[in-house]
């Protein structure tokens, strides 16, 4: 059975006709950048993220600059984010010429390591980027104790988590920004590009308008050097259809993370190879943007390729996406080499080669999830089903 690991269409061909309307409204207003649309968007959105302020964005990576622009960082400065993240978290911070500090992550909740943070704070750091991976919070309230005691500021990445709540806090809302993304991709997806910049600060949103449209105030009249991050009135408007149905979507998702866990926890403690379900830790809600494993070998693992992509490949085979989020950790990455050497950063190392996510969106099927962990079952039990010495490598893989 064809699995994909998303498709947006089962989403968003429901609500075809009133996206049409949207979109007919937007071109009937002739007003295609910014305005209305965009102005109510960012009041519901801001809401979303508990926060005073939203300025609608291009996209999440433009949110995540806007906000280190918008406090000043640049050449000398030093930003302490998770190596374990997509590669906008730090790609940000070395394009306003910053250098990007990576700590290592929690093996149980894969966010930042926040025992890892202090350790790395120098004369020249001037912030912190926790990121709310895969849509699980990371551990604000230390996080906000320590950039407290030393006079840093804090940026959530919470491009996975719109929506998500920590100890009862919305997440975007507890550091001095939020920044989310509407890659189509995630609980809320546009229909192309988009993000939101969320902040409780008067000065900074004031600012971060101002950045986002090239520094300009009045028009023409540049008081510093912003750039184009505007979002389009199109993906408001649109944006605006969906929101209302965000609840919906992302109690989709919890559903089948818990379908999943249910399914799979019972291979946990495989002789060959171990399968762990992600924690779903009880103080926060984890809104499933991504349901990831960790496929881990034992000494019984027998095999040159590893269990992970081995598994990968099985589910390929059979007609199941998955996807790897993330292969390289960020410290590895050649293009941050210039700012190294880093030392290794083992949690994050280990989890590059043993994650793999699966196909948790909301439109999912029943069917379609058994489908996807009957074949991890079936996976587990073929490689395990021989004594050591005669085992082979499951069906069908090389
Ligand atoms: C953790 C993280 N940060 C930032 C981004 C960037 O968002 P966008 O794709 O909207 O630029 C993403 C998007 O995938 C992300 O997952």
């Amino acid at each position: 059975m064809n699995v994909p690991l998303l498709d947006v269409r089962r989403q968003n061909l429901p609500l075809e006709g009133e996206l049409t309307e949207a979109f007919q409204r937007v071109l009937h207003s002739g007003r295609y950048i910014l305005g209305s649309e965009v102005e109510r968007f960012e009041v519901t959105g801001a809401a979303i993220a508990g926060a005073r302020f939203g300025i609608g964005m291009s996209s999440g990576t433009d949110a995540i600059v806007v906000a280190l622009m918008a406090l000043g960082i640049g050449p000398g400065d030093e930003v302490i984010c998770p190596s374990f993240t997509f590669f906008a978290t730090a790609g940000c911070i070395a394009r306003v010429g910053a250098r990007p500090v990576f700590t290592d992550c929690c093996p149980t909740s894969f966010n930042i390591r926040v025992d890892a943070i202090e350790g790395l704070i120098t004369p020249r750091t001037r912030a912190i980027i926790p990121v709310h991976l895969y849509g699980q919070p990371a551990d604000m309230d230390p996080i906000l104790e320590i950039a407290r005691r030393h006079g840093l500021a804090v940026i959530e990445d919470a491009a996975q988590a719109f929506g998500a709540e920590y100890r009862g806090k919305l997440v975007g809302s507890m550091g001095d920004f939020g920044t989310v993304s509407f890659f189509p991709t995630k609980n809320l997806g546009a229909l192309g590009d988009a993000g939101l910049l969320v902040t409780n600060d008067p000065a900074l949103a004031e600012k971060s308008r101002l950045l986002r449209d090239h520094g300009a105030y009045p028009r023409y009249f540049h008081s510093m050097v912003g750039g184009n991050f505007r979002l389009d009135a199109l993906q408001a408007a649109l944006l605006s259809v969906k929101l209302p149905h965000l609840t919906e979507y992302t109690a989709g998702r919890q559903r089948n993370a818990c379908e999943y866990t249910r399914a799979l926890e019972g291979l946990r403690d495989g002789p060959v190879l171990q399968i762990l379900t992600p924690a779903m830790l009880p103080d926060r809600t984890h809104i499933a943007n991504q349901y990831t494993l960790r496929v881990r070998r034992t000494e019984a693992w027998q095999w040159a390729e590893s269990p992970r992509d081995s598994l990968r490949r099985w589910l390929q085979e059979r007609g199941i996406a998955s996807e790897i989020y993330y292969p390289v950790p960020l410290h590895q990455q050649e293009c941050f080499r210039p700012f190294g050497p880093y030392p290794a950063l083992p949690v994050c190392e280990a989890l590059a080669d043993e994650v793999i996510s699966l196909p948790v969106f909301a439109e999912l099927t029943s069917t379609e999830l058994n489908a996807v962990s009957d074949a991890i079952s079936d996976f587990v039990y073929s490689a395990s089903q021989l004594p050591p010495g005669q085992r082979r490598q499951p069906a069908g893989l090389a």
